[in-house]
């Protein structure tokens, strides 16, 4: 089962999408790559995000080789401004905005005693106030057409912790993901805009790979139940489904894609399972 293959089924015909972060690093695909990559195989217009205009160049060179319809907008998604002209990008282009998928992520290291404050402030920043901004901008847009459906990438580090050096800016700023997502169903629900979160468990993408020994690699692999590694294609069909009028009951929700690791614990990853 190859889940990357081309489907033809169309899901998100006639939708208008915003991926933030929809570039990727030099080792692989990253979860924005594959979410803009598999929404224009559903019949999305995409609007790829990224403050690294050939990241995103990247992508929509796919995109076009498979006769799919997206454009580069390049902009840092900490910067109001910037996520306005964003929205207004995707309604001047393509005639509205129905999905919006906040991507940007950084990693952040550190304990509450060895953290570095400007990184604590740069990870937040980036991770967790790029959510407010773009959704600022894109909830109004959505609203006054009706409604959309607006994902939160997260990570199950939000509810787990990983390792006693602690990446407390990361896992904090995760876990305002999770409280957002919640904030703004409830808030935005009567305007029809659905707003959901996904918890990535430890998939192998760019923003990892540079980091990582093959011990650390396959650690990771073995820590779910299912003893597969993740990718950023599990992570992006989770998005085709939130963003498509399937999901059209569900808001609110955390829906974790992570091979089952949050189900297990440390003592049956490391003594029963192997
Ligand atoms: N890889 C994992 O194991 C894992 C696990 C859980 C969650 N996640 C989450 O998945 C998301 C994507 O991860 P990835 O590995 O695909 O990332 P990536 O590093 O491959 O891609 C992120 C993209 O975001 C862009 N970007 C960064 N800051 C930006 C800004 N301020 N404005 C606009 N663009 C900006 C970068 O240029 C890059 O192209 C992140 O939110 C990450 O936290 C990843």
């Amino acid at each position: 089962m190859v889940t990357h293959q081309l489907t033809g089924t169309r899901r998100l015909e006639g939708k208008v999408a915003v991926v933030t972060g929809a570039g990727s690093g030099a080792t692989g695909v990253g979860t924005g790559q594959a979410i803009s990559t598999l929404f224009a195989r559903e019949g999305a217009n995409v609007l790829l995000v990224d403050r690294d205009a050939a990241r995103a160049a990247d992508t929509l060179r796919q995109i076009e080789s498979e006769g799919g319809v997206a454009s580069v907008f390049t902009a840092d998604v900490t910067k109001s401004a910037e996520c306005k002209a964003m929205a207004e990008a995707a309604v001047a282009r393509y005639g509205g905005l129905h999905v919006l998928v906040n991507n940007v992520g950084i990693l952040g290291k550190g304990t509450v005693v060895t953290v570095d404050e400007d990184e604590w402030d740069q990870v937040m920043t980036v991770n967790l106030k790029s959510m407010v901004l773009t959704s600022k901008h894109a909830v109004p847009v959505m609203a006054a057409a009706g409604g959309g459906s607006i994902i939160n990438i997260s990570s199950i580090s939000a509810l787990r912790s990983i390792g006693i050096t602690g990446t407390v800016p990361y896992t904090v700023s995760k876990g305002g993901a999770m409280t957002l997502t919640t904030s703004m169903a409830v808030q935005h629900g009567r305007q029809g805009v659905r707003v959901n979160c996904i918890a990535p468990g430890f998939l192998y993408t760019p923003m990892v790979a540079g980091t990582m020994t093959p011990e650390w690699r396959e650690a990771r692999r073995n820590a779910s139940p299912l003893g597969t590694e993740g990718t950023a294609w599990d992570v992006a069909w989770a998005c085709v489904y939130l963003a498509s009028d399937e999901a059209r009951w569900v808001t609110g929700a955390v829906l974790p894609v992570d091979g089952g690791t949050l189900c297990t614990t440390a003592l049956s990853a490391f003594h029963d399972m192997r």
